[in-house]
């Protein structure tokens, strides 16, 4: 349903362009921050088996589902999922289900910012090295700080909110450019860049001489490669365990950004023309070389040298942001070379984070952008605006609140648990409501390879199964106990509900545009 009064399509420039903003999209935080954690707290070398699994039977295949989903819909004008449901199931309900991927994008862009942000306060304090000279608890402390604005300590509360409203200018400032302009060339510059940074930091940590750690009174010596190692021994009884299995597939839906209707929307601006069946892979690997290459050789490494296994397992286990932003500094203050060296070497790893994150928000913009324009006429510019100051007041909420569990209820809502549902409803709507032929013949439109036909067996009946076990099992064990809060301590209920009713708020909003937007396609097709 294509509206006539539109300008034609935005397309994305060049092959090259349209690859690195993938990748953007799909190497985040998660490559660097959350994989490693991952790991070690399931099953350390032994995680790489499901993992891997987990990678063929659904990371791939729902690859190739959101692209083809994404292409199909933006043939006929669509750039969000409810759109692109609808050109594959016509029923009235098919918008409505699409609203997951107009939600969540959202709901994810506005904490992911605050995350963002703090990598670049981080990469501008490396600069003018504040961090020098903290021990453990100073670094903490520091930290602390920043991340509890309502406490006071080392940061005045301004400082949290400045640097998160810049980086929301920044995003929507580089998404209001438009595709080509904004996004691709963004990508064009950040990706080269941070690769660079990522190698030169994982060859100055491979390279690190032994180091000396005292552990409960034993001297040890630690290399790097002890890093490595203790990240790899298998341990062959978490096989046996769900939660390995479930926090593995849980990771490669997260790091491939699958399941949340921004793959989609960046596809809908390819043509029939353009091949998928490559570019999907192409993407994929890209997202794995930096996970398991680049991000698995970085924080654990290095921080196994200087802390010792028993340092390092405490540090990971205290979250993504002790690793990144406590003992990662710790450790560049330690290297030879003094300040300056420590002053560069923060300002890779967080500059790296921060085109990281940046070139992933953006992404997440999209889809609510491409909705707003398709349907309500706006311009890209006034979208951005309008969305901009949105993801600003309510991400302040996350800049307030979010150690008192306000954003861990976004992260695990729209950030984990979703992601399945988009998942499954867009593989059941690809492939059985369109169809095995319908779905095959849209994968290879315009492909310059062939699909190895193993993969039409694993969409069919596969990944479909695989999500809906995830769900039922999910349902069976987790619902009652996590939709209660019954793990979470009674002094953040607060929080924790309030932080639920502002996402329902949000939510029944976009339900109640996207019945507008098709109220006024009827109304303009009674007219036409
Ligand atoms: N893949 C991103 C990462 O590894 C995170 C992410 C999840 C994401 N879903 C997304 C990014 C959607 C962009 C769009 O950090
Ligand atoms: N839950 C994470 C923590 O405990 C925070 C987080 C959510 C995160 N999404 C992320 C960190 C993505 C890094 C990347 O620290």
């Amino acid at each position: 349903m294509v509206n006539d009064a539109a300008a034609p399509r935005e397309q994305w420039g060049s092959r090259i362009g349209l690859i690195l903003a993938m990748a953007g999209n799909a190497v985040g935080l998660g490559n660097f921050l959350r994989f490693p954690r991952q790991a070690v707290e399931n099953g350390g070398g032994t995680f790489m088996i499901p993992y891997f699994i987990a990678f063929i039977l659904v990371g791939i295949p729902l690859m190739w589902v959101e692209w083809g989903v994404g292409r199909h819909g933006g043939m006929r004008g669509e750039g969000s999922t409810p759109g692109m449901f609808e050109a594959l199931w016509k029923n009235p309900l098919a918008k409505y289900l699409g609203v997951c991927g107009l939600f969540m994008p959202v709901i994810v862009l506005i904490y992911y910012s605050f995350i963002e942000s703090e990598t670049l306060a981080w990469t501008f304090f490396s600069m003018i090295g504040s961090t020098q000279g903290l021990d453990q608890e100073g670094m903490r402390g520091f930290l602390d700080s920043y991340q509890d604005p309502l406490n006071g300590g080392v940061h005045a509360a301004w400082v949290p909110i400045a640097f998160f409203l810049v980086t929301i200018a920044v995003n929507f400032w580089v998404v209001s450019k438009g595709l080509v302009a904004g996004i691709e060339r963004l990508a064009k510059f950040a990706m080269p860049l941070l690769f660079l940074f990522a190698v030169i930091l994982v060859v100055r940590v491979l390279t690190l001489p032994a180091h000396e750690v005292v552990e409960a009174g034993v001297t040890t010596s630690y290399s790097p490669w002890d890093g490595l190692n203790f990240m790899y021994t298998p341990d062959w009884g978490a096989l046996a365990q769900p939660k390995v299995w479930l926090a593995a597939t849980g990771q490669i839906f997260f790091t491939l950004s699958v399941g949340m209707g921004t793959l989609q929307a960046y596809a809908s601006y390819l043509t029939k023309r353009d091949d998928i069946a490559l570019s999907g892979i192409a993407t994929a690997a890209t997202n794995e070389a930096a996970e398991v290459v680049l991000g698995g050789s970085l924080a654990i490494p290095a921080v196994v040298t200087f802390f010792g296994v028993t340092g390092a397992v405490a540090i990971a286990k205290a979250g993504n942001f002790d690793l990144a932003f406590i003992a990662m500094p710790l450790v560049f203050n330690q290297l030879p070379g003094g300040a300056t060296i420590a002053g560069l070497a923060g300002l890779m790893w967080f500059g790296l984070l921060f085109f990281a994150g940046i070139t992933s928000s953006v992404a997440m913009a999209t889809p609510a952008l491409g909705f707003v324009e398709e349907n309500f006429g706006w311009s890209r510019k006034k979208g951005a605006i309008v969305l901009g100051i949105l993801a600003a007041l309510l991400g302040l909420l996350h800049v307030l609140y979010n150690t008192r569990g306000f954003l861990d209820e976004w992260d695990y809502w729209a950030g984990t648990f979703g992601l399945v549902i988009l998942a499954l409803l867009e593989t059941v709507l690809f492939v059985w409501v369109f169809g095995p032929e319908n779905m095959w013949r849209e994968l290879h439109d315009g492909a310059t390879i062939r699909i190895p036909r193993f993969f039409k067996f694993v969409l069919t009946y596969v990944t479909p199964v695989f999500l809906l076990v995830m769900l039922v099992w999910w349902t069976v064990q987790e619902a009652i106990p996590i939709l209660l809060l019954h793990d979470k301590p009674e002094s953040e209920h607060m929080v924790r509900w309030a932080s639920r009713a502002v996402m329902l708020v949000i939510l029944c909003g976009q339900l109640y545009l996207i019945k507008l937007a098709w109220a006024r396609r009827a109304a303009r097709q009674e007219v036409g």
